[in-house]
């Protein structure tokens, strides 16, 4: 098969589809790969880095667009690389369709088969192809929050350790999941005093045996949530019900008895936020203060840490890239049927139930297309 890779063009996107060692396995595997030259520089990958490894370099993207079988991406198409997806071209990346009718529109105007990493689940259930992401966004959110915390940065100027004879920070992590499981690695590291607050005892019990005496777990109630925040120092928001909007637990009545120069780090913006005052910024401008209270609402954080993410990212999407090319689509899902899960268009038919539900479209079972 022939495998492309473009550069993306979403506004402060840095990471790219596939590193160089990714380009090693395809080419194993009898694969030619074209890469969009520059495609890996915002992650620290040279054009020289992609050849040694077997790739052929195209100075366009429409040049990648028109030669390859499978696009392996990170962000969605935007409007502008609608019209260079080609009839029965594999598009392998992130689509979040839920949100985004004109690309689903176009997806299915264009008979691509479009796989979405977000929608890939394993055999228990979880989501592969998200986890890495959470986890580089947990720890990410600890190194964030200590920063705003420093008085320049418009914190109240604590250090998260304290120092022989300093209190220690209070941390308190809302949602227990993969996002705040990070997090607290890092809080704990950092010396900090941190409280992690859901409402799965099964969830609690992990993270009790996990941490031992170096975390309070606390059963998720309003009552726990207002006076824990008041306590706090740094607060995480990382609480997930999968398909829906985050429950907004920090109320905007909470924010007036709050510390002076705290700091919010709403990790769970992309699904609305769990923060009632929470509005989602960018990594060029990530903070508002509201009632003295600092608020880091940046939606797509691993993009600031671009490397780390890239190799994340791909270390989890490359096997199944590879089946995907090995066997084409169709032999793909009858090796892994998991990645069934993941189609979201085929043969101009939307065949992922959530999005059409979402979006009010009409829904076309895959497997009755294949
Ligand atoms: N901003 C970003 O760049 C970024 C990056 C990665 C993930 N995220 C988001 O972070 C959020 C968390 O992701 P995750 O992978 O950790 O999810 P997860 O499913 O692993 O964990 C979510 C946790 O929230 C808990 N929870 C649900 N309702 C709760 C409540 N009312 N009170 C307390 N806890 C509650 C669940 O029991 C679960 O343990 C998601 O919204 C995800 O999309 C954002």
């Amino acid at each position: 098969m022939r495998v492309g890779c473009v550069k993306e063009i979403k506004k402060h996107e840095y990471r790219v589809g596939l590193t160089p060692e990714n380009v090693h396995a395809y080419c194993q595997h009898g694969h030619e790969v074209f890469i969009e030259a520059g495609a890996g520089e915002g992650s620290g990958f040279s054009d020289g880095a992609y050849e040694e490894m077997g790739a052929t370099i195209l100075t366009s993207a429409d040049e990648v667009w028109a030669s390859a079988d499978m696009t392996v991406k990170i962000k969605e198409p935007l409007a502008d690389e609608y019209d260079k997806i080609r009839e029965n071209q594999i598009i392998y990346t992130y689509l979040h369709l839920a949100a985004d009718k004109p690309l689903t529109e176009a997806l299915l105007r264009r008979k691509a088969k479009a796989v979405a990493y977000e929608t890939i689940r394993d055999k228990n259930g979880g989501l592969p192809l998200l986890k890495p992401m959470s986890e580089v966004a947990g720890r990410l959110s600890v190194q964030e929050g200590a920063k705003y915390l420093e008085k320049p940065m418009g914190g109240m100027g604590v250090l998260l350790g304290g120092v022989p004879g300093v209190p220690r920070a209070r941390v308190a992590i809302i949602g227990g999941g993969v996002v705040g499981t990070n997090a607290a690695k890092i809080a704990v590291g950092m010396g900090a005093d941190v409280v992690i607050i859901d409402m799965s005892l099964e969830r609690l019990t992990y993270l009790d045996d996990l941490f031992g005496s170096n975390v309070q777990t606390m059963y998720s109630q309003e009552a726990t949530i207002e006076s824990e925040i008041k306590k706090a120092d740094l607060v995480i928001g990382a609480v997930l019900i999968p398909g829906r909007a985050a429950p907004k637990l920090i109320k905007r009545k909470y924010l007036p008895g709050m510390k002076n120069g705290s700091v919010i780090v709403d990790v769970a913006v992309d699904q609305g936020g769990c923060c009632e005052t929470t509005r989602a910024t960018y990594h060029d401008d990530p903070v508002f203060v509201i009632d003295g209270v600092v608020h880091y609402c940046v939606a797509n954080m691993p993009g600031a840490v671009a490397r780390t993410s890239t190799i994340a990212l791909t270390n989890a999407t490359l096997r199944y890239g590879l089946t995907l090319a090995d066997m084409g689509l169709e032999g793909a899902l009858k090796k892994s049927p998991e990645l069934s899960g993941g189609v979201n268009c085929y043969k101009g038919r939307l065949t992922c139930r959530e999005v059409a539900e979402s979006l009010g479209m009409e829904f076309t079972e895959l497997g009755s297309l294949l």
